[in-house]
């Protein structure tokens, strides 16, 4: 088995490897970094699951050789929220219930970045051009455009509000934590 010396960034951690001459981008992405938020959907370019960006630019990474990414900087989803503080389309997603099974999420997500990066200001008619190589199987396109455009806007805000806890929890652990007291 021939390997080549890989050497790149990817969410800001560098990272030199010796991968299988014919290895993809996905799979050195999720097999050898566990970065499993980048998904297969197709393997033929077709379905846009395995979307990252590379120096910045959308890409579908089965259709790159890992031995092709050296020297770059890749961004998968699990670089985008800076901390705890997601993303604008990560919460416009969360916000606006874009998505349903969720598979199409991250590679929607890593498109719709890279469209918003070019045209920040995008019509709804741009959004669906934009994301016309994203395929979401559970046909939840009108959500997902929706939520691009308000993260366009500004509208999606900032981090994501702990859930509420279910009623009667809060009694709930009140009485716990006072019956504890010694
Ligand atoms: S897995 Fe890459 S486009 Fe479908
Ligand atoms: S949310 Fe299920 S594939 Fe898009």
């Amino acid at each position: 088995m021939s390997t080549v010396p890989v050497s790149l960034t990817v969410n800001g951690e560098r990272h030199e490897l010796d991968v299988e001459a014919r290895l993809l981008l996905v799979h050195l992405l999720r097999d050898r970094l566990g970065l499993t938020g980048t998904h297969v959907g197709c393997d033929t370019s077709n379905c846009g699951a395995c979307t990252v960006h590379v120096d910045g630019e959308a890409v579908k990474s089965c259709t790159v050789l890992a031995a092709q990414a050296d020297g770059t900087n890749v961004t998968t989803i699990e670089g985008l929220a800076d901390g705890d503080k997601l993303h604008p389309l990560q919460q416009a997603f969360w916000n606006d219930h874009a998505l349903q099974c969720g598979y199409c999420t991250p590679g929607m997500i890593m498109s719709a970045a890279d469209l918003l990066a070019r045209n920040p200001d995008p019509s709804e008619e741009e959004i669906r051009h934009g994301l016309e190589g994203n395929l979401c199987r559970c046909t939840g396109y009108h959500n997902i455009v929706k939520a691009v455009k308000s993260a366009a806007t500004g509208q999606s805000g900032g981090t994501v509000e702990a859930p509420a806890p279910p009623e009667g929890a809060r009694e709930t652990a009140e009485a716990v934590a006072e019956g504890m007291k010694p």
